[in-house]
């Protein structure tokens, strides 16, 4: 089963997109005995090659997490804020952020009339509240912040922030693990990506040094199975999902086809994604060089970009063992 203590190292790390370096050098830590050679591109992605030989697959995971960007501070020590990546109104009031020197700030909304009451806050009417700080701690503007909050567990269900994508970082140093000392067909790529919240940037300059023959976005997707759910493509606990679009990527079908395909062999469970809002890393991939065959390994989540993501371990497990399933035979052709 996944490793939970890695996952809580992972997710409770400080890494908004951009300033991803913490995080990396977790990860580095945790890869440097399993990849044949690793080095970090100028657009801070962590590369890590197992094998040589067969086809190139690049497997990207990102490694930054939504965050804030403060542009304002008044002399009491309320900060205003621009959003990194997608943040939502309704999942901010009362949240904690933690800034690069590990302050923390709450986020607090405006007074009268309160917006939060009426359900028509914007971004614009939230505040970071960092009076407590003393003037030698004095918040700059250009400071960056992250949610924080620690991870719990209940079952085999884990809640935390940052599984997006923390926990696709999880899969694909899982898998690593398990490869070591195997004979590869191929020779993988494993990219821990920067940037993707904020525009996928981090695996189009990636996979542009790279230049692999195909490649595999691992991240999470959202599920519909709450109550009063209107559809459901994807539900927690019901396997990996095998990626068929999203609102960037349309993936082939003879990479969609190879994943169910290895699925099946091997009897993992798995389950079609279609998501209708967001893209992964592999929609930058794809239209890289001259085109890359591109598909996503998608965990199942629910509350994405809150600061309780939930993932199921059976899921993250049926992932990683479909992606051995995939990166480790001859490929055929995609
Ligand atoms: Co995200
Ligand atoms: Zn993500």
């Amino acid at each position: 089963m996944p490793d939970k203590a890695l996952i809580r190292t992972l997710v409770e790390a400080w890494g908004p997109s951009g300033y991803e370096y913490q995080v990396r050098a977790l990860i580095q830590k945790e890869v440097q005995n399993l990849a044949d050679e690793i080095r970090t591109d100028a657009g801070g992605n962590l590369i890590c090659r197992m094998g040589s030989g067969g086809k190139k697959i690049m497997i990207a995971a990102h490694m930054d997490e939504i965050g804030f960007i403060i542009h304002h501070i008044d002399p009491q020590g309320f900060a205003r804020f621009s959003m990194i990546g997608g943040l939502f109104s309704s999942t901010l009031n009362g949240g904690r952020v933690k800034l690069e020197n590990g302050m923390i700030g709450v986020i607090g909304l405006d007074g009268e009339p309160n917006p939060y009451r009426t359900g028509t806050a914007t971004l614009g009417d939230f505040f970071l509240d960092f009076t407590g700080a003393g003037a030698s701690e004095r918040v700059q503007v250009g400071d960056v912040g992250a949610m924080w909050r620690s991870m719990d567990v209940q079952g085999s269900r884990v809640i935390a922030k940052s599984l997006d994508d923390r926990i696709g970082c999880v899969v694909a140093i899982e898998a690593m693990r398990r490869l070591k000392g195997v004979a590869l067909s191929n020779t993988l790529y494993f990219v821990f990506t920067t940037q993707e919240e904020v525009g996928i940037r981090g695996a189009r300059v990636s996979a542009f040094g790279i230049a692999p023959d195909m490649a595999i976005a691992l991240d999470v997707t959202p599920t519909d199975d709450i109550p009063k759910a209107r559809n459901a493509s994807v539900k927690i606990g019901k396997g990996a999902a095998i990626k068929a679009m999203d609102a960037g990527h349309i993936v082939p079908p003879a990479v969609r086809d190879l994943m169910i395909k290895r699925a099946e062999s091997a009897g993992i469970p798995y389950q079609i994604d279609v998501m209708t809002i967001g893209t992964t890393d592999a929609a930058a991939i794809q239209m890289t060089g001259s085109g890359i065959p591109s598909g996503a390994i998608s965990i199942p989540s629910r509350y994405v970009h809150t600061t309780s993501e939930m993932v199921d371990l059976d899921d993250v497990e049926a992932c990683v063992k479909l992606l051995i399933e995939v990166v480790e035979k001859p490929l055929e052709a995609v």
